[in-house]
């Protein structure tokens, strides 16, 4: 059956603008680099993206490299597209990426204007679009200038093959010099990807302060810990969960150690006290932080995506309970 797009999709979710530009944001955006690759099931996929959809999320995130194996989420994301959103393209915010190693010799990795632009051109192609939304700048390359990793983004928003444009992974020197850098060609940065969850807080060593004096938004990403911020791992690991798959390799075993359980443990029961799960805890604390429009997830179930959105019914917290995550972080 076609799919239709629910008629109260914009009634859930908060709408942030990202630092001073024009663009909103989702409070909860959806990232495809787990559960969306050649290995997965595509009509789980397919219910993921709708639902997703229906509930406000504007925002898809995608890389080059998601999969396994590579390329795959970008084609499968394209086909989801083609069957279900045709119509829907401007109502969509689509971000991709290229940094990490793509395809073999000197060109497929890092930060180079070749390698850059070409990856662009072939996550197009997967995808089936004209342009992005936003494209970043995966990580930080030690050996390219920077002037030529900003040069090529510059180029590709005056192309029109994306919009806007943002980096990800930089830290807190190196994002000034992006910026800067950005500033002088008069391609506006507005947008860091950065890793930042209960369990890992470098951005606000820095980094978020930076974003807001200069205008920009982070957009947060693994806010759960690859699932370690929810109550799944309390009592084990459950065969169909990220840390059981063979065939992805960031979250394994030794991840779910004693000490990171006693944590999770101690969040689980404010969470429980709060009246939420522990996932929609962990999501509201981090769009606490200025500068945060967003909170990156990734789902393997449509149930979870109705959760976390849920998350935002409750977003305030006490001084007490802050007071109270603090002590148990530290
Ligand atoms: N820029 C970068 O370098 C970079 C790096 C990594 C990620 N990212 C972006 O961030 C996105 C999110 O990453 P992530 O998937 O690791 O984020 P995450 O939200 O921290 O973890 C997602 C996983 O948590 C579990 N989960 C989600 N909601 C749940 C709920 N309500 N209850 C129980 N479990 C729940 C699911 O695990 P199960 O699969 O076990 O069910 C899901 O696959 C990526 O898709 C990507 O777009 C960017």
């Amino acid at each position: 059956m076609a799919y239709i797009p629910d008629s109260t999709r914009y009634e859930s979710i908060p709408y942030n603008r990202c630092g001073n530009s024009g663009l909103k944001l989702p409070a909860i955006s959806l990232g495809l680099w787990n559960n969306f690759g050649g290995e997965d099931v595509f009509e789980n996929q397919r219910k993921m993206i709708q639902r997703a959809f229906d509930l406000g999320i504007t925002h898809f995130d995608l890389a080059n490299n998601y999969g396994p194996p590579h390329g795959s989420a970008e084609e499968n994301f394209g086909s989801i597209l083609k069957k279900d959103f045709i119509g829907y393209r401007d109502e969509m915010v689509i971000s991709t990426k290229a940094g990490f190693g793509m395809w073999p010799g000197p060109y497929g990795d890092w930060g180079s204007k070749k390698y850059l632009c070409a990856s662009l051109d072939q996550s197009l192609a997967r995808m089936n679009l004209n342009y992005v939304d936003i494209f970043y700048h995966h990580r930080p390359d030690p050996e390219t200038p920077l002037e030529e990793t900003m040069a090529a983004l510059d180029l590709i928003v005056r192309q029109g093959k994306a919009l806007y444009v943002g980096i990800s992974n930089y830290g807190v020197e190196d994002t000034k010099k992006a910026i800067d850098i950005l500033n002088q060609q008069k391609t506006p940065f507005i947008i860091h990807q950065a890793s930042y969850s209960m369990l890992n807080r470098w951005v606000e060593d820095g980094l978020t302060q930076l974003l807001e004096e200069r205008g920009a938004g982070c957009i947060a990403f693994v806010p759960l810990a690859q699932g370690l911020l929810t109550d799944k791992y309390l009592n084990g690991i459950p065969k169909d969960s990220r840390a059981a798959k063979q065939y992805i390799k960031s979250l394994n075993e030794k991840d779910i150690n004693p000490e990171t359980i006693e944590k999770v443990q101690k969040l689980n029961e404010i969470a429980q006290q709060r009246g939420q799960s522990l996932a929609q805890m962990a999501l509201v604390w981090i769009l606490q932080e200025k500068s945060v429009v967003s909170a990156l997830i990734g789902a393997s179930k449509v149930s979870q995506i109705e959760e976390n959105v849920k998350a935002l019914d409750n977003s305030a917290f006490t001084q007490e309970e802050l007071n109270t995550i603090e002590d148990i972080l530290k």
